[in-house]
């Protein structure tokens, strides 16, 4: 090992400290494993906060019919069958232990008349099922896993970026890393390593996501061979503003909807009777984003190029009480009041459904000592995720991953040697942008990696399209070689955007090879050239996987559903629910 290097041993590390990072780290603390948190940002910066409307478990506390069963059916339907049905079904029966012991935590959820914890209404589940806070749901449950793990006894590692995995004997041993305050590489050795770094948005242009989203996770994995499964699926929230510039792609959380805002065009038409006359605003999001990306395209937009959302027939106190946040936000970022107009809002990225193929029980990767929770892994969700099901999935499969790497690190003995020639090439891999006399700037390459996708690989996708955005990204690598950066290595932001870029272009050439496999229209992936939904596809998952330097795409059987489950699924929905 090298001395050159600041080092440190863990029996855990986990990469990503938003809810599912901070669940796993709580868990495999428990276990007594000697865990180690490495965040890129800040301390509770995490895209967790933008799943504002609430966490989605079973309590029956407004429907008391409903049931860890119907939160699986609805979940499955959801995601159009393609689902880890095994993912599906500890989701749905362990987020309402898991919302529970965030309440035990801290969590101060909004209350019924009652005194419990109080449920709203999301798009695509059949009973009100969402426990919030207001619409500051994901804060809420960040700040409580934060208050708790802090006790926990891990160390964290703020505004640290880890670059590369590195691998010994087929499995994974630790990573190479540096901190943006003073551009300082650092090597971690552990015996397992989760990866809980979240979603892929910020390779499109409009999007929730902020400046960490990069993918990350899932092109740390792939790069240790891994598998990545469906990674066509990106999910489009129907509602981000549109307006003005500077916000554009911030989330409208689905609770507007939740609590009874109308979606209207510029006609002044209830749009959703055309396409899902029975959920109409309450529908799932890849049918309310293709419905208003369609009136927009069809001339009925909104003047900004969206549609309009109204909650403004509600009780000005009571909007204020229920949606605080989206009160300020159309107040402060855009001059509009709510309570006396509607907003105006389009689709924008918001989440990844495709991510590292993980063993649903322990969370572990199809490489040794590599675990992958949250927004990282994927399979829980399909081909399309339920609003609120990605707040249960962090906890629960957090919990999960946290407890498997801890599992897993007890039965591998002693820390790995990890071979100095990998740390070499990964410290000349990040230095190499600092030494070109010339090259392209980070920023331009960026800019059109974000314009390829919005474009070429969004809501709407043909093969041409599809083949064009590959094309570029394959040019794009290309200038990503030869960018150059230049200033110091301390907080040097054009640096960073370097080394996120491979990453973003990694994610990207997976999610359009896997787009193109996909010769059909299924969940949040819609092909103009194969608009109908194909059996054959529905029993298959698209993977991608390194092989050798080329990106190999593949399909898979999907897992065989036990009766017992197909049958609950298959079942009338209110035979489920008595
Ligand atoms: O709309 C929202 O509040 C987002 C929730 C989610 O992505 O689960």
């Amino acid at each position: 090992m090298s001395a050159r290097f600041e080092t440190h041993d863990f029996d855990v590390l986990v990469i990503g400290a938003g809810g599912a990072g901070l669940r796993a780290a709580i868990e495999a603390s428990a276990a007594g494993a000697r865990t180690g948190v490495v965040c890129k940002s800040l301390l509770g910066k995490a895209h967790t906060v933008m799943a504002e409307g609430g966490v989605a478990a079973a309590l029956g506390h407004v429907d008391p019919k409903d049931s860890w069963k119907v939160h699986f059916r609805d979940t499955m339907l959801g995601g159009k069958m393609l689902n880890h049905w095994r993912m599906a079904q500890l989701h749905a029966q362990e987020a309402p232990e898991r919302v529970r012991e965030l309440e035990r935590w801290g969590a101060v959820f909004d209350r019924t008349a009652d005194g419990r914890i109080l449920q709203r209404n999301f798009g695509g589940h059949s009973a009100p099922r969402l426990a919030h806070v207001g619409d500051r749901t994901g804060l809420e449950m960040i700040r409580t896993l934060q208050d708790h793990g802090v006790h926990q006894g891990f160390e964290v590692f703020m505004e640290c970026t880890v670059s590369r995995l590195f691998t010994e004997g087929g499995r994974v041993v630790g990573a190479f890393a540096y901190r943006r305050e003073n551009g300082r590489f650092i090597v971690f050795r552990a015996k397992s390593i989760v990866l809980a770094c979240g979603g892929v948005g910020k390779s499109f242009k409009i999007t929730s996501n902020s400046w960490e989203y990069t993918g990350d996770g899932h092109a740390l994995a792939y790069e240790a061979g891994a598998e990545l499964v469906d990674m066509e699926f990106v999910q489009f929230h129907p509602t981000g503003m549109v307006w003005p510039p500077g916000v554009m792609g911030i989330l409208v959380t689905e609770a507007v909807r939740g609590e009874g805002g109308l979606l209207r065009n510029s006609k002044g038409e209830r749009f959703m009777e055309k396409y899902d006359p029975k959920r109409m605003e309450l529908s799932t999001r890849d049918m309310v984003a293709r419905a208003i990306y369609t009136e927009v395209k069809e001339g009925r937009g909104s003047p900004h190029g969206g549609a309009f959302l109204d909650i403004s027939h509600k009780p000005a106190d009571w909007v204020k009480k229920k949606l605080p946040s989206m009160y300020h936000q159309f107040m402060d970022l855009a001059d509009v009041d709510i309570t006396k107009g509607p907003m105006e809002v389009g689709p924008t990225t918001h989440y990844m459904m495709g991510g590292v193929r993980v063993d649903p029980d322990t969370g572990e990767s199809t490489v040794p000592g590599l675990y992958a929770a949250g927004e990282s892994s994927g399979g829980m969700h399909g081909a399309n995720r339920l609003g609120g099901n990605s707040l249960s999935d962090l906890l629960v499969f957090g919990c999960r991953a946290g407890q498997g790497a801890a599992d897993g690190a007890k039965t591998r003995s002693g820390q790995a040697t990890i071979d100095a020639g990998q740390i070499e090439r990964a410290e000349r891999a990040m230095l190499a942008p600092f030494e070109r006399a010339d090259g392209p700037s980070p920023y331009d390459v960026h800019a059109r990696l974000q314009e390829t996708m919005q474009s070429l690989v969004g809501i709407f996708r043909v093969d041409e399209d599809l083949q064009k955005a590959l094309r570029e990204i394959a040019r794009l690598r290309e200038e990503t070689a030869r960018v150059r950066v230049t200033g110091s290595r301390e907080f040097n932001p054009g640096w960073h955007l370097a080394i996120d870029l491979e990453a973003m272009l990694l994610c990207s050439e997976a999610i359009a090879r896997s787009a193109l496999v996909r010769r059909e229209s299924r969940g949040a992936h819609s092909r103009l050239d194969y608009p109908k939904t194909e059996p054959e596809f529905g029993t298959k998952n698209t993977f991608v996987k390194k092989d050798g330097q080329a990106m190999a795409v593949g399909q898979s059987p999907l897992p065989e559903m036990p009766a017992e489950l197909r049958a609950i699924v298959d079942a009338e929905l209110e035979a489920v629910k008595v």
